[in-house]
């Protein structure tokens, strides 16, 4: 431009007329014809090649002196196009700036240049703890990631089988590798208690890069004590006399539960959640209580049982009748003596299954029943 033309654009800005300023105007921060890379923001793997290229102007920088200011590669020129390529990025905070001069200043634009590398180890476990978790108690986890580069576009989740229980987005703008320890608070809760606990570690940048690795997974169990579980049932419970009578008590617990019932002659027997009588007679009436438990406490239901008389006399035919519950009991042996008012039911059972002690002679059994029914 020669100094007369300048002098012009200078009076005519002196009339008022801004809009005549071009992009050569000293004053202009902004150039009209900037470089442009392609791509507009580089994303490379730390070690990996990569190449931009400039756009130098679309015609305002024709001869021009242009260039490429660069800390690492090599550039080539052809025509106002000029092409970076690096061999070997190794470099983890890096530019590269693109530039042409005119007479009265420097326009350039810089390329953004993000270097990553995913984390190279990741690794879960428990603060300062092993063995189950108990109910009520806080555990810490950790996951650490080592070597993550950049930590800003990290993201750590943590998980309980496919269940996300925490989410925490890394900030910082640390460009170099980076090792860090994510903590997470955790209040265990009641269900299904042996569950793989592990994090993950995402590595976004934008669109360009995605990756991820996950830790190992550590199985540990959680132990709450048991806890009814239980339909509602009536109070009392209405059973007619030669009926059977089934009492359902269960409750979930970690460890294993366990059960002892009470029985209203005062004897208390290990059993399982299922209780049956069958058929139940006047003399059953009374308070069947349940103590469901493990090691970590108890929870009990006390079901009141009424037994109600049936008062015309029993013509009976030949009946099977089979009672199944959770327990496998064999070698049952049945007599049966009838009377006008109760069936009375001697029984010897042997309970395979829960405590090996033997059910005295009694008038009920717990379990697998078979009644064998004569007739009269
Ligand atoms: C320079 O660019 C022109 C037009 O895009 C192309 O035809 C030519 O092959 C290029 N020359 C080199 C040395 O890359
Ligand atoms: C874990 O235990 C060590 C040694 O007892 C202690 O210094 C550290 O603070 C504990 N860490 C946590 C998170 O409780
Ligand atoms: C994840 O855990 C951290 C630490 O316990 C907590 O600060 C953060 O709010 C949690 N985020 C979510 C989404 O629960
Ligand atoms: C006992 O109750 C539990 C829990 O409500 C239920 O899953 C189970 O089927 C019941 N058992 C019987 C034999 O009714
Ligand atoms: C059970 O029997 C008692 C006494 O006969 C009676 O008062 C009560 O209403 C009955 N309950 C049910 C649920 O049948």
């Amino acid at each position: 431009m020669s100094p007369c033309v300048f002098l012009f654009l200078i009076c005519v800005n002196s009339l008022g007329v801004s809009h005549v300023r071009s992009s050569d105007d000293p004053e202009a921060n902004t150039c009209e014809d900037p470089p442009v890379f392609s791509p507009s923001h580089l994303v490379v793997k730390h070690g990996d090649p990569t190449t931009a290229t400039c756009t130098v102007c679309k015609e305002k920088c024709h001869n021009k002196h242009m260039g490429l200011e660069k800390p690492l590669g090599t550039d080539s020129m052809n025509g106002t196009t000029i092409t970076w390529t690096v061999d070997k990025m190794t470099e983890w905070d890096t530019f590269v700036m693109c530039y042409y001069n005119t007479e009265s200043r420097q326009c350039s634009s810089s390329l953004p240049i993000t270097v990553y590398q995913p984390p190279v180890r990741v690794s879960f476990n428990f603060v300062n703890h092993s063995g189950p978790m108990i109910l009520g108690h806080t555990y810490i986890m950790q996951c650490s990631v080592e070597d993550v580069a950049p930590v800003g576009g990290l993201t750590v989740v943590f998980y309980k089988g496919e269940t996300e229980l925490n989410e925490t987005k890394l900030d910082g703008e640390e460009k170099n590798p980076v090792t860090i320890a994510v903590l997470f608070q955790y209040h265990p809760v009641r269900g299904y208690h042996n569950w793989n606990y592990y994090c993950k570690a995402t590595l976004q940048l934008g669109t360009e890069h995605f990756s991820w690795k996950s830790s190992e997974e550590v199985n540990i169990d959680t132990y709450f004590p048991p806890q009814l579980d239980v339909p509602p049932y009536p109070n009392p419970i209405n059973v007619t006399e030669g009926d059977a009578l089934v009492l359902n008590c269960s409750a979930y617990g970690s460890p294993r539960t366990h059960y002892r019932w009470k029985l209203p002659t005062g004897q208390t027997i290990a059993g399982n959640s299922i209780f049956t009588l069958d058929p139940v007679s006047v003399s059953d009436e009374g308070h069947y209580i349940c103590s469901a438990s493990n090691n970590l406490g108890t929870d009990t239901v006390d079901y009141s049982v009424f037994v109600q008389r049936v008062t015309t006399t029993t013509t009976a035919t030949t009946t099977t009748a089979a009672t199944t519950t959770a327990t496998t009991t064999t070698a049952t042996t049945t007599q049966r003596v009838l009377d006008t008012t109760s069936i009375v039911v001697t029984t010897r059972s042997t309970r395979s299954t829960g405590s090996t002690s033997r059910t005295p002679i009694h008038r009920f059994t717990l379990g697998f029943m078979l009644l064998f029914l004569a007739s009269v």
